[in-house]
């Protein structure tokens, strides 16, 4: 079922969205070589809970341990905080989710550890790219078709393996609601946009193939030939007064004035 959100509900998903972007704030600025990625497990739960929200992800499924995803190098999404110290060089995929009073807020970002490669660097700043490609998309009476359509487009330019076996999502009282919101479609078709749905839009772009594979653990999930991976993620809001990213800031952020690294 799509959810229709209500302005009093879209407040609420602001809350959620501002705590997301704080978490993620924090993490980038101590992210650094030689720090552990649960040290950063435990900056996100610390301002979670200062700010009066709760984890999505924190036993999602019954098992999800933490309330980040920390997804180094070739992890595409969904790995696990452990004692791994960071290495010059690395990139990190950073997921977070917050709930305020029932209702979420997701998004992730990918930042390089110190002096990374060029071809690192530039995996990062194509996938943000894609990720506002597709943001701007998200307008009443345009389709699902054109989100993907403009995202894809863009990682198969830079010439990337655009993943499908993941995919973006309708959010709101679940962290996962219909509908689904896949990096791929074509212009014009699929589910026609309108005020109230609120979408998690969030390319992955692999330097090689699109294909994935899962660890013995569940959840990590890497690229199939071990090659660099970026995630970016946000929540996008049809608000009865326009399109806003909640996710982007302490005030939900209008797509007119979104403002993306590649062009800051
Ligand atoms: N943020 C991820 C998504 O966009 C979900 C995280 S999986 C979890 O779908 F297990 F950590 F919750
Ligand atoms: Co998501």
């Amino acid at each position: 079922m799509i959810t229709i959100k209500s302005k009093r509900e879209f407040a609420k998903m602001a809350i959620a969205g501002a705590t997301v972007a704080a978490v993620h704030e924090a993490v980038r600025e101590a992210a650094a070589p030689g720090v552990s990625l649960m040290a950063l497990e435990e900056i996100s739960a610390r301002i979670i809970s200062e700010r009066g929200c709760t984890s999505s992800f924190l036993g999602y499924h019954g098992t999800y341990p933490a309330t980040l995803c920390l997804s180094p190098n070739d992890v595409i999404v969904h790995g696990i905080p452990s004692e791994r110290r960071l290495e010059e060089g690395d990139i990190l995929s950073v997921d977070a989710g917050a709930i305020f009073e029932g209702f979420h807020g997701d998004a992730a970002f990918t930042m390089p550890i110190g002096e990374v490669s060029p071809e690192a660097q530039r995996l990062i700043d194509v996938t943000e790219e894609a990720l506002w490609a597709g943001v701007r998309q998200v307008r009443k009476g345009r389709h699902l078709g054109d989100i993907g359509a403009s995202v894809a487009a863009i990682g198969e330019a830079g010439g990337y393996g655009v993943v499908e076996e993941y995919v973006g999502h309708g959010i709101g009282r679940q962290m996962h609601e219909e509908p689904q919101v896949p990096n791929y479609g074509k212009p014009g078709q699929g589910l026609r946009l309108r005020t109230g749905m609120a979408l998690c839009i969030e390319p992955m772009f692999n330097v090689g193939s699109h294909h994935t594979s899962v660890d013995p653990d569940g959840w990590t999930v890497r690229t199939a030939d071990g090659s660099l991976s970026a995630h970016w993620e946000h929540t996008v809001c049809l608000t009865p007064d326009g399109p806003h990213v909640f996710t982007a800031g302490e005030e939900p952020v209008p797509v007119e004035f979104e403002q993306s690294a590649a062009h800051r």
